[in-house]
């Protein structure tokens, strides 16, 4: 699969028309056409090819934003990808898509915090009730279907605490119940899982991450099923949602090394998590690589590789040696956002996790999440080495 992978990404998207490689920025909110009439015939093109890139208005797209949907396409194994001016806007369609006043959804209790504060704060005002089931425990999510769950989303690997799902297991849960099925493939990517060949019904990745990789760009990209396409498509135009041609540009050129990068977050976050294990201070460090684990098994029965973004569970009765220990590594930045070229440390405060029934957090354990940049390994394992004796 990777093997495609990387030679695919280096040779889509070529542009012989401009004779460009890459595709150029088309910014245009005009499209304009020699008569009348050619704008009626790329509006019923539209109508009798959704996929085919006729667009007559620049809210539609553009010949950048096409190009991008197209490698997204092949990636995503999918019908059609969307996109969005976020990844949080890539969340907010799959959900608004499918959902009526009236249903019940299903998600991940380790959901990303603001998915989770979109459907218990903003939802229930529209009568759609949001129940969140145990992400370690199948059986919890099967008690908790009813006639009205129109659709379970899930989010792997959990939200911070890094929990892996029986992926296959509950497409099938769902499709036996006719639920719509969305997930959040951030931490993954299509290079590492392709969910809708998995038999999921949408696949979300927050294009601001790990497609982009430089820490400067922000969009979403929905992938769907030709199920989920027309839900999704009457949505989307409703709502009015586009990512603007320079991000579509950013997006795609970043999408050529998509493949170096995630190699190489993964062999550096392999060795910090070996390394931070050895460390008696830290209770677990949340990343698929020890054998015998749930975590393992479950990441090891559907990806095909491992990103830059772990947990680090930590007990202490003194928090501000934790935060004393993260200000001062020098190699690790402080910020949100991850998935670009560089390291990151964040205390995960348990008021920013929301209302989790499922923590399974007890008192004096604190969580750290670390982003493994493409810095030497080396260097950073230094840094977190000097900067853990600080954790009392
Ligand atoms: C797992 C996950 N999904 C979605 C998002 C939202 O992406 P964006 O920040 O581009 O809206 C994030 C952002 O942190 C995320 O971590």
């Amino acid at each position: 699969m990777s093997k495609f992978f990387k030679t695919f990404l280096k040779h889509a998207g070529k542009d012989y028309h401009n004779q460009s490689v890459n595709p150029p920025v088309v910014r245009a909110s005009t499209l304009i056409f020699n008569s009348i009439d050619e704008i009626r015939k790329t509006q019923n093109k539209a109508r009798n090819d959704p996929l085919g890139g006729h667009f007559s208005y620049g809210r539609e797209g553009s010949s950048t934003i096409f190009a991008l949907q197209k490698i997204l396409r092949t990636l995503e194994q999918s019908y059609q990808v969307f996109l969005t001016p976020t990844g949080f806007g890539s969340v907010f369609l799959s959900i608004f898509s499918v959902v009526r006043p009236g249903d019940e959804i299903l998600l991940s209790d380790s959901v990303y915090t603001p998915t989770r504060l979109l459907v218990e704060s903003y939802l229930n005002e529209y009568n759609i009730k949001a129940i969140f089931y145990n992400p370690n425990k199948i059986s919890d999510l099967k008690k908790k279907i009813s006639k009205k769950t129109k659709l379970i989303f899930v989010e792997n690997p959990g939200s911070n605490t890094f929990e892996f799902q029986d992926l296959s297991k509950i497409v099938s849960i769902a499709k036996k119940n006719k639920i719509f099925t969305a997930i959040d493939n951030t931490w993954g990517t299509p290079y590492f899982l392709q969910p809708i060949k998995l038999g999921f019904d949408m696949s979300i990745v927050a294009a601001t991450k790990y497609y982009s990789g430089h820490s400067d760009v922000m969009g979403g990209s929905l992938a769907v099923n030709k199920k989920a396409f027309k839900y999704v498509e009457k949505a989307n135009k409703a709502m009015g949602l586009r990512l603007s041609p320079d991000d579509g540009y950013l997006i795609t050129r970043g999408l050529r090394t998509l493949d170096v990068r995630l190699d190489k977050h993964q062999e550096n976050a392999k060795k910090v998590a070996n390394f931070l294990s050895r460390n008696k201070k830290i209770l677990e460090v949340l990343y698929p690589f020890k054998k015998n684990t749930q975590r393992y098994k479950m990441w090891k029965k559907y990806y095909a590789g491992a990103s830059g973004l772990l947990g680090l569970k930590i007990k202490s009765k003194n928090k501000r040696s934790i935060i004393k220990f993260i200000n001062s590594l020098k190699f690790f930045g402080y910020g949100y956002s991850w998935g670009g070229f560089e390291s990151l440390a964040l205390y995960q405060d348990v008021r920013e996790q929301g209302n989790r029934k499922f923590l399974n957090l007890k008192k004096n354990e604190h969580l750290v999440r670390i982003h493994i940049g493409l810095e030497d390994p080396k260097d950073l394992i230094q840094d977190l080495k000097r900067s853990l004796k600080f954790i009392k």
